[in-house]
């Protein structure tokens, strides 16, 4: 119980710290290692750390506000046709964004996931503000940095909720 994935919570607050290249890549290649349906990896990201973007995007959502003062936000995106969009897209993203957030913590940094998709308003404010070609679709936005607090454990193991060979 001492891995990444219990030690992973939110942080939503940054030391003004930048981050170094190498952790980013590590970061981007930890998402790219997820599975994917048919091995699609249909993943593609912009890193952002612009302050005029950070502060744009910190406004598109009520819940994205920490991005203006995150050192890096890491805007993932997915390449889709209707019918991959309709089936497996979500699944594919949630799981690279999943490992990025995990290889966050293993790099002693910390991050916060912000749902943008499928909220098309929210979408479309990310895809005009980052020139976002069609067939390009935002997904979401993770803020990350060194963190201002420690990573709280929060024992959420409920063995109620699992069923034996039938509900
Ligand atoms: C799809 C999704 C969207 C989320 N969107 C936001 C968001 O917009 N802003 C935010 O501060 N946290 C967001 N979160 C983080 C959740 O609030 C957080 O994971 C949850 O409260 C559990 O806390 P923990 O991550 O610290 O374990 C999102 C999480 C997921 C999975």
């Amino acid at each position: 119980m001492d891995n990444v994935i219990f030690k992973r919570r939110s942080i939503r607050r940054f030391l003004d710290k930048p981050v170094e290249k190498e952790k980013i890549e590590r970061i981007l290649k930890a998402g790219m290692q997820a599975p994917s349906a048919h091995n699609n990896q249909r993943w593609e990201f912009i890193v952002v750390d612009d302050q005029a973007k950070k502060d744009a995007v910190s406004i598109m959502s009520p819940w994205s506000g920490m991005v203006a003062k995150a050192p890096i936000s890491i805007i993932v995106l997915g390449k889709h046709n209707d019918e991959s969009l309709n089936n497996w897209f979500a699944q594919d993203l949630g799981a690279c964004v999943e490992n990025i957030l995990l290889q966050i913590v293993e790099e002693g940094l910390g991050g916060c996931w912000m749902g943008f998709y499928p909220d098309m308003d929210r979408v479309k404010m990310l895809a005009d503000c980052f020139e976002v070609p069609e067939g390009i679709m935002p997904f979401c936005v993770i803020a990350l940095g060194y963190s201002e607090d420690e990573n709280r454990f929060i024992d959420r193991s409920d063995m109620s909720k699992v069923h034996y060979n039938k509900y």
